[in-house]
């Protein structure tokens, strides 16, 4: 009785998952996971060691893991560069990776995958242009995203947003990137078997990176990011770990309890001699950074790539081949780098002239997006769909702290999980602020709104 019981459940879960399942196999590369404020391959440490890899720019979204022929022989290079990760900042959710995936996880290679596209993305150009944005034709769109890559175990992690706080003026995005990740963890617990790392990529706004930090991991677990990253292009050589400020930014994030690293890094103003390289894995910051992602693989009008297409045919130019020496010099530290097994939540900034968020609520899903927590999102919309900053239905209130958490599992039983929160308790000192930043990223063509 009891087999044909197991037998019935098998075949009635089985139409739900097969859209997914069939479509995806989970390679040979170990999932990464976050243990204190550190990643994990298995037992071992993981470092991202990466590049962007964004051909054709920020202006031309396309999906590079779709042209197979180009990523033939791109990956040759990222072997020959030696890194483990690549970023990605658009991809079509309508299409099928399983064959650009399989050729980065047989290279060693993770992808770091942002979930938004240029039309699929929140509209931060005003308070109201926000709260709209932030609705359930958005979010199918983030979450069919997800189901498209879960079940690789070579997709390293989620990014809930980029740069989408790019200035000392639009702060008040931060309650709607951090509602959204709130929704992705969710329906990656309620949908997915496996743990996915969320966070954001953050720009470095001088008068705020700090406090977007502590933010992204504030209040309620259901709501803090699983990391923090950002884009940092404070180090242009001749440089070194102190002359840059990066020996203060390790003090600064000294008792952060998530993992950090550089969604973006590699200053142009003079020569790259890439000395970030030595002191990026080294043990003056690993107990607080996991890496980062050089920015970035072909040379765009912006000028900071670092191989060159021309006629289809790729030349790597002095920057690739002198950052293929820094990594070749640079192993890992040993053992776990000293990292920190376990932290608490930081504690909220408050409101100020810097920090334009006035209480630490957060808008509730939009109703109209609930039923993807149970249904699963369906088909993407893709990068030809019609776009989301004014389409469905708006958040229509504000959330109750643990509103994000699990409502199910993956094989769709109700989670008893109740609130597991730590809650806003102990934290992170009061920021020390480091001057003198202002973030060229800003300038970069990476952000993915308009
Ligand atoms: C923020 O300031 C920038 C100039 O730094 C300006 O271009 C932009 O329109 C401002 N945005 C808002 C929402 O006021
Ligand atoms: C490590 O830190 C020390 C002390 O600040 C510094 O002298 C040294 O250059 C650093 N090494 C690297 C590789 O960053």
């Amino acid at each position: 009785m009891k087999f044909f019981a197991a037998l019935a459940l098998v075949a009635s879960i089985t139409p739900a998952l097969a859209n997914v399942v069939a479509r995806q196999t989970k390679g040979k590369l170990p999932a990464v996971t976050v243990k204190g404020n550190a990643f994990f391959a298995g037992d071992k440490r993981f470092y991202v060691r990466g590049v962007a890899y964004q051909p054709g720019g920020a202006a031309d979204a396309q999906d590079p893991l779709l042209d197979i022929p180009s990523l033939k022989r791109d990956v040759e290079n990222f072997k020959s560069l030696g890194i483990n990760t690549i970023r990605i900042y658009t991809i079509d959710n309508s299409k099928n990776h399983d064959e650009g995936m399989k050729l980065l996880d047989d290279a060693g290679i993770y992808l770091a995958l942002d979930a938004n596209t240029p039309k699929y993305s929140l509209n931060r150009e005003s308070a109201q242009t926000l709260h709209r944005s932030y609705n359930d034709v958005y979010l199918q769109s983030v979450f069919a995203t997800i189901d498209a890559f879960a079940n690789y175990n070579n997709l390293l992690l989620f990014f809930s947003g980029n740069e989408v706080i790019n200035d000392k003026n639009n702060t008040n995005a931060a309650p709607f990137i951090k509602a959204v990740t709130r929704d992705m963890k969710q329906y990656i617990s309620n949908k997915h078997s496996r743990t996915i790392p969320v966070g954001y990529s953050a720009a470095d706004v001088a008068e705020n990176i700090e406090l977007q930090a502590l933010y992204f991991n504030c209040g309620t677990d259901d709501e803090r990011s699983d990391f923090f990253a950002f884009n940092d292009y404070s180090w242009c050589d001749p440089s070194s770990f102190t002359i840059s400020g990066w020996d203060q930014k390790v003090k600064t994030y000294k008792d952060y309890s998530k993992p950090i690293f550089l969604s973006e890094f590699g200053c142009i103003t003079n020569k790259r001699q890439w000395g970030e390289i030595a002191s990026l894995y080294h043990s003056n910051m690993t107990s607080v950074y996991s890496g980062g992602l050089v920015y970035e693989y072909t040379v765009e009008p912006n000028g900071y790539g670092i191989v060159k297409i021309e006629n289809g045919k790729i030349t790597p130019n002095e920057d690739f081949d002198r950052l293929k020496e820094a990594y070749k010099k640079t192993a890992n530290p040993n053992g776990d780098g000293g990292f920190k097994q376990s932290g608490s939540a930081s504690q909220c900034p408050p409101g100020s002239d810097d920090w334009n968020v006035k209480t630490n609520t957060l808008p509730a899903i939009p109703k109209g997006a609930t039923k993807y927590m149970n249904d699963g999102a369906g088909k993407g919309p893709g990068l030809a769909g019609s776009g989301s900053h004014f389409a469905g239905k708006a958040s229509e209130s504000t959330a109750t702290a643990g509103s994000g958490n699990p409502t199910r599992t993956p094989d769709g039983s109700s989670s008893a999980s109740g609130s597991t929160s730590q809650g806003a308790a102990a934290g992170v000192d009061v920021p020390v602020r480091f001057m003198g930043m202002v973030a060229a990223s800003v300038l970069l063509g990476a952000v993915l709104l308009f």
